[in-house]
């Protein structure tokens, strides 16, 4: 167990934030499955401080998700301290995090998201506005290794964000210019647990139980965060959770268990969202979970062809009446 501010922490497996992914349905599954800690996808302080309510609606949740982390992003010093205020009055999440991490050109052209690693004094007033303006609630960074290869700057920018109260920072290392490509470098997760004093998250290439054994015996970070490794399947936090409480390792789900995750997610997406969202969403999500069986193949393609959600539900009775 370790604390984050005044937070406990009990699991130390952390389901990163995506766009278009970690919604409240989704989070609900992971947390099923083992998730400590989870978050939103990274929200705008523009959205925010004009209270679009879309932008609002991206961070609504529920009390059984906690502890959950709101990110949020932005340029501006100002309009990102306000959001978070107003994210921490409305919304009283157990943590607020920043992103540093988006390498997206229209989110980085400003200095939002990994614009940040080109300007460190930017990124230092923007933290600090966020700090001065949500009192007990801890704040935390998620950031990449440094723009390119030439401009590696996570230790640096690490013992920066400590000493303005960051009280946690999740690093995902690998530049901007790099994106999604090539291995994410853990020795500078490394570097960056050795040089601070707080808790550090290390997030990159964590795919399967092995992946988080070698995480923690390299880098020595307090905690693992997940995202690619989680889509598709949840049960990556039920095997490394075995792991860590001394059971028999990778959890391999039956397929019988696979349709129930379908049907529970699925409902909970018809709960939370009008029907061309949770069609859309359905889709997105069936296609990462129907893999690895015999038919898959043909029952992703039936699903990714219905055209309404009374289909989805036709085609989802058919399925489960072929396995039971
Ligand atoms: C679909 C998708 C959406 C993402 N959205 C966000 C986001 O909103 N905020 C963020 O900090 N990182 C975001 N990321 C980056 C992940 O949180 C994570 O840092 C990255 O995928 C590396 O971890 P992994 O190797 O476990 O996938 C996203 C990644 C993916 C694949």
């Amino acid at each position: 167990m370790f604390t984050i501010g005044k937070l406990k922490i009990k699991s130390p497996l952390f389901l990163a934030p995506m766009a278009g992914v970690t919604d409240h349905p989704y989070r609900t599954i992971c947390k099923h499955f083992g998730a400590g800690v989870v978050y939103t996808e990274f929200v705008s302080a523009n959205g925010i401080i004009r209270e679009n309510i879309r932008t609002l609606e991206m961070m609504k949740f529920s009390e059984d998700e906690r502890p959950l982390g709101i990110q949020i992003f932005g340029d501006s010093p100002d309009v990102v301290g306000k959001s978070a205020k107003m994210v921490n009055e409305m919304f009283k999440p157990d943590i607020i995090d920043i992103n540093y991490g988006c390498p997206v050109p229209k989110v980085t052209k400003s200095g939002a998201g990994s614009g940040a690693m080109k300007d460190l004094c930017l990124m230092d007033e923007i933290t600090a506005a966020v700090v001065e303006s949500v009192n007990e609630t801890p704040v935390t960074v998620k950031m990449r290794a440094g723009w390119d290869k030439d401009k590696i700057i996570s230790t640096e920018a690490g013992l920066r964000l400590e000493k303005i109260g960051v009280k946690a920072i999740t690093l995902h290392p690998r530049t901007t210019s790099q994106k999604f490509t090539g291995q994410a470098n853990w020795q500078l997760i490394k570097e960056l647990k050795q040089a601070v004093n707080i808790p550090v998250i290390g997030n990159g290439d964590i795919n399967n139980v092995d992946d988080y054994k070698k995480m923690l015996e390299s880098t020595g970070c307090d905690a693992v965060m997940v995202a690619r490794g989680a889509l598709g399947n949840p049960w990556i936090f039920r095997s490394i959770l075995n792991h860590i409480n001394n059971k028999p390792e990778e959890y391999e789900p039956s397929l019988k268990e696979r349709i129930e995750v379908c049907r529970n997610h699925y409902e909970l997406l018809k709960e939370d969202k009008n029907s061309i969202v949770c069609l859309n969403l359905t889709k997105k999500h069936f296609s990462w979970y129907l893999k690895g069986f015999k038919g898959a193949v043909e029952w992703r393609r039936k699903f990714m062809y219905a055209n309404s959600v009374e289909e989805v539900d036709e085609l989802l009775q058919l399925f489960e009446k072929e396995v039971n």
